[in-house]
């Protein structure tokens, strides 16, 4: 069974790698991104409680953050495996995980420099149902502006402005990347293996490496 954590800074591709790894194996995706944006569009309290923090760039909870992941993977659809896009960010995350029997067969990191970052948040367009992730140069969808799946408008993220990518960078350094290390030292301990990926690549290319490291 196959229990995936993708890593990386925003931007990075764990989205865009997701939904290629998803397909493949078929096992569901868990973004606490967009769901999180979905309790935001949906006007529920939780949504109230996080919009000003998503926005911002901050990190939202780690108790909000651990009842949103353990009520998702009791669902049936992930009794045979599930990947996580990026679902857990801080070392409490982490161990809260632990906690709860959480045990992740795969972390797969991608790498990618903060300056190719910015220039691909600036491009970045996201269809709202799906959370399908385009780029308007990199990944451009079949007709401008709509979801190739759906015909729906594409939209903007509140948080790709710059500055609150800079932001976002920086509470990935300070709160995330601790898990590289954390990660990596569970490998001679457990069964998890830890790949790490030159996500600075064309896309097909990024998952072909993930793909023959597995
Ligand atoms: P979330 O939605 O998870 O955002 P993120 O991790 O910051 O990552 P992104 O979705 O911005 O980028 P990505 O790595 O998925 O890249 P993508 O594939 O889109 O979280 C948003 C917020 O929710 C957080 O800031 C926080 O507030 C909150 N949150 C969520 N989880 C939380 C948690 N566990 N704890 C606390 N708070 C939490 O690619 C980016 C662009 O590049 C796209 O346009 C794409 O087309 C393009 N692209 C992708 N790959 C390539 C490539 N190889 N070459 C060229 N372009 C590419």
């Amino acid at each position: 069974m196959k229990k995936i954590l993708l890593l990386g800074p925003p931007g990075a591709g764990k989205g865009t790698q997701a939904d290629i790894i998803c397909d493949s194996f078929d096992i569901p995706k868990i973004s606490t991104g967009d769901m999180l944006r979905s309790a935001i569009a949906s006007g529920s309290e939780l949504g109230k409680r996080v919009a000003g923090i998503m926005n911002s760039g901050g990190l939202v909870s780690d108790e909000i953050i651990i009842e949103l992941i353990l009520d998702r993977i009791a669902q049936s659809d992930c009794a045979n495996g599930f990947l996580f896009d990026g679902g857990i960010r801080t070392v409490g995350q982490a161990d809260l995980c632990v906690e709860n029997c959480i045990e992740f067969t795969h972390v797969i990191e991608i790498k990618v420099a903060d300056e190719a970052i910015l220039e691909r948040m600036s491009g970045r367009r996201v269809h709202p149902g799906s959370g399908r992730n385009y780029h308007i140069v990199f990944q451009p969808p079949k007709k401008d502006g709509v979801d190739d799946e759906t015909g729906e408008p594409l939209i903007q993220r509140e948080d790709d402005m710059p500055e609150t990518v800079k932001h976002r960078l920086q509470v990935y350094q300070n709160e995330t990347k601790p898990l590289v290390a954390y990660y990596q030292s569970q490998e001679s301990k457990s069964c998890l293996k830890y790949i790490a990926v030159d996500g600075s690549q064309p896309v097909q290319k990024v998952f072909e490496d993930i793909e023959q490291n597995f």
